[in-house]
Parts: C-alpha cells; structure tokens; sequence
C-alpha cells in the first residue's frame, strides 16, 4: 500500500512538472527568443510548433496527473487509515480536495479559452501585421494582453492547485476536523 501511493504520488508530480514546466520556461525563455526572428511569417510558424508540442507535452501531463490523481483519492481512506463513518468533508482533506479539484475545471477552462479562441486570433493578427494589413496592429496589442492575462492566470491557478496539493498531503493538518 505504501509503495503504490509513493508510486502514484511519483507519477502525480512528474505530471505537474510537464504541465508547469513549459509554461514557466516559454513565459521566461519565449519572448527574449521571438525577438531574435525578425521575419513575422518564420515567427508564426515557430509559435504554431512550439504550441503544438506544449499541448502534447502538457496533455500528456495532465493525463498523468488525472490518472495519478484518481488512484490517490480512490485510495485516501486506507492510506490515512480513516474509518468510514468519518464524512469526507468533515476533514480539511475533503475540503481542500473540493476546493483543488474546483480550480482545476478553471484553470482548465481558462487554457482551453486560451489555446482554442485567443492564441488562433493572436497568430491570425500576428500574421496580418506581418503583412502591413490596417488594424492589425492594434488587434495583435489586444490579443497579446489576453493571452498574457490567461497564461498567467493559468498559471497561477496551476501554483494554487500544486500547493492544496502539498496541503493535502501533509497529513497532521489535512486529517484535522475543520
Ligand atoms: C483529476 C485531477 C486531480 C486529482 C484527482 C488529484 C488528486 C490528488 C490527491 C488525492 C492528492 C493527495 C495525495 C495524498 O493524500 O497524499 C494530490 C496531491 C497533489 N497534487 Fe493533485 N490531483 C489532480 C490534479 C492535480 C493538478 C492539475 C496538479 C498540478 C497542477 C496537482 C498537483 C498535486 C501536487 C503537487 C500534490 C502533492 C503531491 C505530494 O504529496 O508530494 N494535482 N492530488
């Protein structure tokens, strides 16, 4: 029983790393390298492909961490050896998962918002100010303060979920009655 959470728990944060993990290295690594391709056609392309593999590499991420996830709340009564007539919300446990898993539909709501509707509509303005076409200049300005306010929400929200995570997982606090 101990070596399976310990395993599950494993897969759980190696699936928050590829989650998170590219998103703090393209918000700190991605502008100073755009600045660099001077031409705005080669620029979209590199955004489409670097885009495409972060939706693999996170998918995949969070394909782990629901997997992961669903085994360690499956099991939580036996692992903290707690009787079952001890209600789930009666513990700061029960709680704080509620409150993560809550989170997680927003943040996943806000990247989806994010890849689907605003990052399509921030390349599209991108390439047509590459292309000298009238208004797309302010249109790009527009779009990239959504995408700026999404991924950082997003990202904050992922910060926020890892931490009730941890919360959770330090059982002297979480097996507490509220
Ligand atoms: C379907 C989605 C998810 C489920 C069902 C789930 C479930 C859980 C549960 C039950 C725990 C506590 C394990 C314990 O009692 O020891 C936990 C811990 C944790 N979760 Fe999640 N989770 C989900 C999504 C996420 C996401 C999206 C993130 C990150 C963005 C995340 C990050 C963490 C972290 C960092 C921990 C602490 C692991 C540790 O003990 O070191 N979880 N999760």
């Amino acid at each position: 029983m101990y070596w399976q959470h310990a395993a599950f728990t494993w897969i759980h944060v190696v699936g928050a790393a590829l989650w998170v993990g590219p998103q703090v290295y393209l918000a700190t690594g991605w502008p100073g390298a755009a600045r660099q391709i001077a031409d705005t056609a080669t620029k979209v392309e590199v955004i489409r492909v670097l885009t495409l593999r972060f939706a693999y590499l996170g998918g995949f991420g969070l394909l782990l961490l629901a997997g992961a996830g669903t085994f360690l709340i499956w099991t939580w009564r036996d692992y903290y050896a707690q009787p079952g007539e001890v209600g789930f919300w009666e513990l700061r446990y029960g709680v704080v998962f509620t409150v993560k898993m809550a989170a997680l539909a927003v943040m996943l709501a806000i990247t989806a918002l994010h890849m689907f509707v605003v990052g399509p509509r921030q390349l599209e303005a991108m390439a047509a100010e590459g292309r000298g076409e009238p208004g797309a200049e302010e249109r790009l300005a527009r779009t990239r303060r959504q995408s700026r306010m999404l991924s950082g929400t997003g990202l904050l929200l992922a910060l926020a979920i890892m931490g009730m995570g941890a919360a959770l997982s330090t059982a002297s606090w979480s097996m507490q009655e509220w």
